[in-house]
């Protein structure tokens, strides 16, 4: 290589170089807690709530009982993440309102570090294939009409919000060396991997189920599938809504991975984690967990109307408690508190306290505690 041109290879590299390190600390700008040391003690809070259906002022309730919200529904920056797992829309009037709420909270939420992680679930879907079999005559009406309804789901706020803001499953770290949010698990060997690889938590609708083929990389792969899936049906004429015309179902474009998306065995639909016997469940999630680098599975979708379902020892928590009144279950939202504190020159002590709030009570579903060895 002549001098100059190996000048020019070293400036290039050198700046490919500054330009990564710029990168990484813009992104973790956004994200106070990847700034902190982890040598010092370093806290989490998430707050998760599932279906609302369209009763805003029953998720108003749920959010201000959880401390993510105060008396005026702002963001009161005691959480840092809030998490909704879906089904929003239908069986209530309150559609337009809770989405551009849920806007307003993210926008507040990352003025002060921290984030809201929305999701697509069945019903979200549902509404843009046409299957309108859910959709209150009453609710139409807060559009407008069924045409301008159409449109603010697919090229109007609400939907170009889904398409923007609002993902299938999230991967959400409770420790900095987990990850960023919703970057790629990267399974490393165990000589290599941190101590905290797997100190994350996994949310989406339905279930991530075993047999589910497009699980990894996780979660772009699932993501990417629902993104440009919706992006084509939102770039069409929409189907024309069931009832009273015909169901339509997905495009017939629609790819294997596409039409698994929206199967019964689906990210969007599963229910078997939540209903299938203790054995098969608590035998099977422990392979699911560790391919996607989570510790826990949390999801909506099949309500229990009394509690939060904490299942084999709350590696999965199931979070519909029908809080719209359409159903009239309990309100409830998930409490997430993780603490890591330095206990000596060798070692931290992590834990992870999680608990079902209730109106009346709240319930401590895990607590669990571990001591993690310095790398040194
Ligand atoms: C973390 O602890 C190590 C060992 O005590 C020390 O050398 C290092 O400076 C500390 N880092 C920060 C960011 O405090
Ligand atoms: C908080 O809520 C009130 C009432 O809805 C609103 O007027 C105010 O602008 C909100 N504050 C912020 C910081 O958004
Ligand atoms: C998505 O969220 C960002 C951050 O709050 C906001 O700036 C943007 O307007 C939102 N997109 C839509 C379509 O609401
Ligand atoms: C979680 O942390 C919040 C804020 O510090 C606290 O109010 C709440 O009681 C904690 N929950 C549990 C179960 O420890």
């Amino acid at each position: 290589m002549q001098p100059n041109l190996r000048f020019l290879a070293v400036l290039l590299v050198t700046i490919c170089g500054l330009y990564v390190v710029f990168l990484r600390s813009s992104r973790s700008d956004k994200n106070r807690k990847v700034e902190q040391p982890i040598n010092g003690s370093f806290t989490t809070r998430i707050v998760a709530v599932g279906d609302l259906h369209s009763d805003f002022e029953n998720a108003q309730t749920v959010l201000k009982m959880a401390g993510v919200v105060d008396e005026h529904g702002n963001w009161t920056g005691n959480v840092d993440y809030f998490v909704q797992t879906g089904d929003i829309i239908d069986r209530g009037d309150d559609t337009i309102k809770l989405y551009l709420w849920m806007e307003t909270l993210r926008s507040q939420a990352r003025h002060v570090g921290g984030d809201v992680f929305s999701h697509l679930g069945n019903h979200e879907w549902m509404n843009v294939i046409g299957d309108w079999r859910y959709v209150y005559p009453s609710e139409i009406k807060t559009f407008g009409s069924v045409a301008a309804r159409q449109k603010m789901l697919s090229t109007g706020r609400i939907g170009k919000a889904w398409q923007q803001n609002y993902s299938v499953t999230s991967r959400l770290p409770l420790h900095p060396e987990a990850g960023l949010p919703n970057a790629d698990f990267i399974s490393l060997p165990e000589d290599q991997s941190s101590p905290f690889s797997h100190s994350a938590l996994s949310f989406v609708h339905g279930g991530l189920s075993p047999t589910y083929q497009q699980l990894t990389p996780y979660p772009s792969r699932i993501n990417d599938i629902g993104r440009k899936l919706l992006g084509r049906m939102q770039s069409r004429p929409p189907n024309p809504p069931h009832p009273p015309n015909p169901y339509i179902g997905l495009p017939e474009d629609a790819t294997f991975e596409e039409k698994s998306l929206y199967d019964s065995d689906g990210p969007l639909w599963y229910r078997g984690w939540a209903t299938d016997n203790e054995e098969r469940v608590c035998g099977a999630i422990d392979d699911v967990l560790n391919r996607i680098g989570v510790r826990r599975l949390i999801m909506g979708h099949t309500p229990d109307f009394e509690q939060i379902v904490s299942r084999c020892g709350g590696k999965i928590i199931i979070i519909d408690t029908g809080i719209s009144h359409a159903y009239g279950g309990v309100l409830s939202a998930l409490s997430i508190n993780y603490t890591i504190t330095p206990s000596g020159t060798t070692s931290w002590t992590e834990r992870e306290v999680i608990s079902a709030v209730y109106p009346d009570r709240e319930e401590i579903l895990v607590s669990d505690e571990r001591a993690v060895l310095r790398k040194l």
